[in-house]
C-alpha cells in the first residue's frame, strides 16, 4: 500500500527549520504538516501564514503536498491568509465550525483541498454528512496541542469505523490521516486500520537519530502491511 509520510514541523528545530524541512523532503517526505495553534482552540500556540509562506517553496521544488491543519477559533477568518501562503490541503476541525459546510466550501472555493478533524472524544457521525465534500479526514489520535503525547488506544477501533463508513459510502479515495503519538511501533497497526497518511513529530524530528532514518523506520515499519 502506498502509505504518505506527513512529519509535522511541530517537533522541528526552529532555528533552522528550512534546513530541517529539506532533510524530511530529501528523505521521501510526501507531505510537510504545519500545525497552527492559536492559544484558544488549544493550549498552545505556534506560527501563522508567514511559515506556512516560508516553507511552501521547499514543497514546491519537492513536489510535496503542504499539509496545514488549523486549530483554531473562528477559521473562517484566516483561510484565505492561509490559501495566499500557499497551503495545499487546509484541514479543520469540526469542534471549531458553526457552519462546517460552509467552511469546506470556502475553502474549495480558494483552490485548496479540504480536510475536516475531530478531537479524540468527538463521535464520527459529525462527520457523516460532510464527507462526500472533503479529500481527507484527520483522526486526532491525542488531545492537540503538543507534540510528544501518547496514542490513544482506542483510537485504532475510530480508524477502522471510519474506513469502513468510507467504503461504505463509495468514498474510498478520500485519504485517511492520522495525527499525534505515531511511532514505528504503532504505524502498522493504524495503516491496518485504515490510515493512509501518517502525520509524525517528535518521532521523525528529534536527538536520538537522523530525520532521514526516522523516516526510514516508518517506511519499514508499514512495507508489509
Ligand atoms: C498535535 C499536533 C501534531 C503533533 C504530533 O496537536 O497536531 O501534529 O505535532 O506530534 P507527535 O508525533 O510528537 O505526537
Ligand atoms: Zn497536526
Amino acid at each position: 500500500m502506498n502509505i504518505k509520510i506527513a512529519p509535522s514541523i511541530l517537533s522541528a528545530d526552529f532555528a533552522r527549520l528550512g534546513e530541517q524541512v529539506q532533510d524530511a523532503l530529501e528523505a521521501g517526505a510526501d507531505y510537510i504538516h504545519i500545525d497552527i495553534m492559536d492559544g484558544h482552540f488549544v493550549p498552545n500556540m505556534t506560527v501563522g501564514p508567514l511559515i506556512v509562506e516560508a516553507v511552501k517553496p521547499f514543497t514546491v521544488a519537492a513536489g510535496a503536498t503542504l499539509d496545514v491543519h488549523l486549530m483554531i477559533k473562528n477559521p473562517e477568518r484566516l483561510i484565505p491568509a492561509f490559501a495566499d501562503a500557499g497551503a495545499d490541503i487546509l484541514i479543520v476541525h469540526v469542534e471549531t465550525c458553526d457552519h462546517l459546510h460552509r467552511t469546506v466550501q470556502q475553502i474549495k472555493e480558494l483552490g485548496v483541498k479540504a480536510g475536516v478533524t475531530l478531537n479524540p472524544a468527538t463521535p464520527l457521525n459529525t462527520l457523516e454528512e460532510i464527507l462526500p465534500y472533503v479529500h481527507q479526514v484527520l483522526v486526532m489520535t491525542v488531545n492537540p496541542g503538543f507534540g510528544g503525547q501518547s496514542y490513544i488506544s482506542t483510537s485504532t477501533d475510530k480508524i477502522s469505523r471510519l474506513h469502513h463508513m468510507l467504503a461504505a459510502r463509495g468514498l474510498s479515495h478520500v485519504e485517511v490521516e492520522v495525527d499525534g503519538g505515531i511511532k514505528p511501533s504503532n504505524a502498522a497497526e493504524v495503516v491496518q486500520a485504515g490510515a493512509t497518511v501518517l502525520v509524525v513529530g517528535s518521532a521523525i524530528f528529534n536527538d536520538q537519530a537522523s530525520v532521514a532514518n526516522n523516516i526510514a523506520a516508518f517506511r519499514k515499519a508499514v512495507r508489509d502491511v
